[in-house]
């Protein structure tokens, strides 16, 4: 028997994505599952999950849940052996563009009773309601599944762990107290040391609150959400459960962002062999409508949300003066996002044509195209409590000039102020909101690239950090383990086992070279 981990979330690739929770969930789930742990995935059933899981059967009958009649569908996710259940809701299958808000950016009124469902779906697979087999351990991710341990307590199932991750303490699910009763939430849960929260009731403070471990996805992240600058008000409640919070940090899918093997771009390089860039440089240039297609011109990339979060408001004030301090630069925009940061951008494509090409939308080609042909990557945050886009970009070699923030700050080694980077730099780190502040660090990275040996030493640590999910999964399983009863703690120790074993030989291979 192996153990079973329920890894409960509102999105995974390929089945729909906002942002980089979708990643990590399906490399989670891949490389425990690798491992040896029986790692299923549950979601709602928006329409393009239904559209796209593989051999989806129905799981349970028809069943009650607060937003209305809905039932459990077990099906794989396309391509790959994860198992996934999906919740067939009317509410859910209605969602069928972006799942949190409608075409003008509007919170969609019922997204408490549809989250709610998703928590009910979950306590009904652990009661052994449906014919997946209750796990061992659920994995609950951000507010979206945050009523899942308090609901499991509720309903005697205490000899499930509950994990909740937080990916983003910004999105907090805080709803309208008078909900309770329909979520199937008693009163005795509404105090101030349950799931109330400034006389709402919050689904992310009831994951913290009843959860039984909480993580997040990095170290700097987890320390800076126990304070008022970085908490969102829910610092306390983060304070009060301090010795069960701790950090595991993200890895990458280096399979699906591999220049050596990416079927999404225009020709293939390695570390050690580098030709290819050029080329994908070229198609980059042609591909966002850069002029001339100079393959010295250095290309800047920005490839995000376009949110307050992701300081778009600050690269937007910052564009004209990099453009017109750096006669060469160009600049590529992919993004999707706040309408106004968007009109935005267009207008500064409009404005310098030939310089800056935007893309508004999500692409999964052109977000590969982006990394492979651009020499940098913008990446400024408010706060980041991972940042996946700086890795990849790093593994098709483009240095990040990214905030000094959260994640940012335990994966990318600043390059310095002098003109001298450090050995082992990785990047630019800067501070600060202002685009002076952001102007600065542009400068930085360009004098950077102008120094060939200098910037072919970067790209050439950039290119061969290692960010796998090896460790991460090891360090899950642990944690799993710890959370889990007896028996269960048996069975993942064993599977904890077998990924530091796998994890030994990997990391005793020599280093990989291309041909
Ligand atoms: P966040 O989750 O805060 O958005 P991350 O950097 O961790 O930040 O993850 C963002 C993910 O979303 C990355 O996989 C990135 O490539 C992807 N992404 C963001 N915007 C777009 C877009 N417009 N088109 C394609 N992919 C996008
Ligand atoms: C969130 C964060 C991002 C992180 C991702 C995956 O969306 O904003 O920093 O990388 O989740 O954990």
């Amino acid at each position: 028997m192996q153990p079973r981990v329920l890894i409960v979330t509102s999105e995974a690739v390929p089945l729909i994505k906002t942002g980089g929770l979708a990643d990590v969930i399906t490399a989670l789930a891949l490389a425990l599952r690798a491992a040896g742990v029986e790692a299923t995935v549950m979601m709602p059933g928006y329409a393009t999950a239904l559209e796209h899981a593989w051999n989806l059967q129905p799981a349970s009958l028809d069943m009650e849940f607060p937003g209305g009649p809905g039932r459990l569908l077990c099906g794989v996710m396309p391509g790959m052996g994860v198992p996934v259940v999906l919740v067939d809701t009317a509410r859910f299958r209605a969602r069928t563009a972006n799942p949190y808000v409608d075409d003008s950016g509007n919170e969609f009124t019922d997204n408490a009773l549809c989250f709610a469902d998703l928590a009910h779906a979950a306590l009904a697979v652990c009661a052994g309601k449906t014919s997946v087999e209750p796990p061992h351990v659920v994995h609950a991710n951000d507010w979206h599944t945050g009523l899942i341990p308090a609901l499991l307590k509720l309903h005697g199932l205490e000899h499930i762990g509950t994990m909740l991750t937080i990916h983003n303490i910004a999105f907090q699910g805080n709803f309208d107290i008078n909900l309770a009763p329909k979520l199937g939430i008693p009163e005795s849960m509404l105090g101030a040391d349950g799931m109330e929260y400034w006389g709402k009731l919050s689904f992310l403070k009831a994951g913290i609150t009843y959860a039984d471990r909480v993580t997040t996805v990095s170290e700097s992240y987890a320390r800076e959400i126990l304070t008022p600058e970085f908490g969102f008000g829910m610092e306390d409640a983060l304070n009060l459960r301090k010795k069960d919070l701790s950090a595991i940090v993200n890895g990458i899918d280096t399979e699906v962002w591999d220049p050596a093997d990416d079927q999404l771009i225009a020709r293939h390089f390695s570390v050690d062999c580098m030709k290819g860039k050029g080329i994908c440089k070229r198609d980059l240039q042609t591909l966002f409508g850069l002029i001339p297609t100079d393959p010295f011109a250095p290309i800047m990339g920005i490839g995000s949300r376009m949110s307050h979060q992701k300081m778009v408001d600050v690269v937007l004030d910052a564009v004209p003066a990099m453009l017109e301090r750096h006669s060469r630069l160009q600049i590529v925009v992919l993004g999707k996002g706040e309408h106004e940061y968007e009109q935005g951008f267009l207008e500064l494509a409009d404005h310098f044509r030939g310089r800056i090409g935007v893309h508004i939308g999500y692409d999964e080609r052109r977000a590969h195209a982006l990394h492979a042909g651009s020499d940098m990557l913008l990446h400024p945050s408010r706060f980041e409590p991972f940042g996946l886009t700086p890795l990849y970009a790093m593994r098709y070699g483009a240095m990040p000039i990214a905030s000094r923030v959260g994640g940012l700050i335990d994966s990318i080694i600043d390059a310095g102020k002098s003109g001298d980077p450090p050995q082992e730099a990785t990047g630019v780190l800067f501070d600060g909101e202002t685009a002076q502040e952001m102007l600065a660090a542009v400068d930085r990275a360009l004098e950077i690239q102008s120094n060939a040996s200098n910037w072919q030493r970067i790209q050439d640590n950039i290119m061969r950090a290692d960010f796998g999910w090896d460790g991460p999964t090891a360090n899950y399983i642990e944690a799993y383990a710890a959370i889990s009863g007896t028996g269960s703690k048996r069975l993942f120790d064993r599977a904890k086992q077998a990924s530091d074993h796998h994890r030994q030989q990997f990391d005793s291979l020599p280093d990989y070279h291309f041909a």
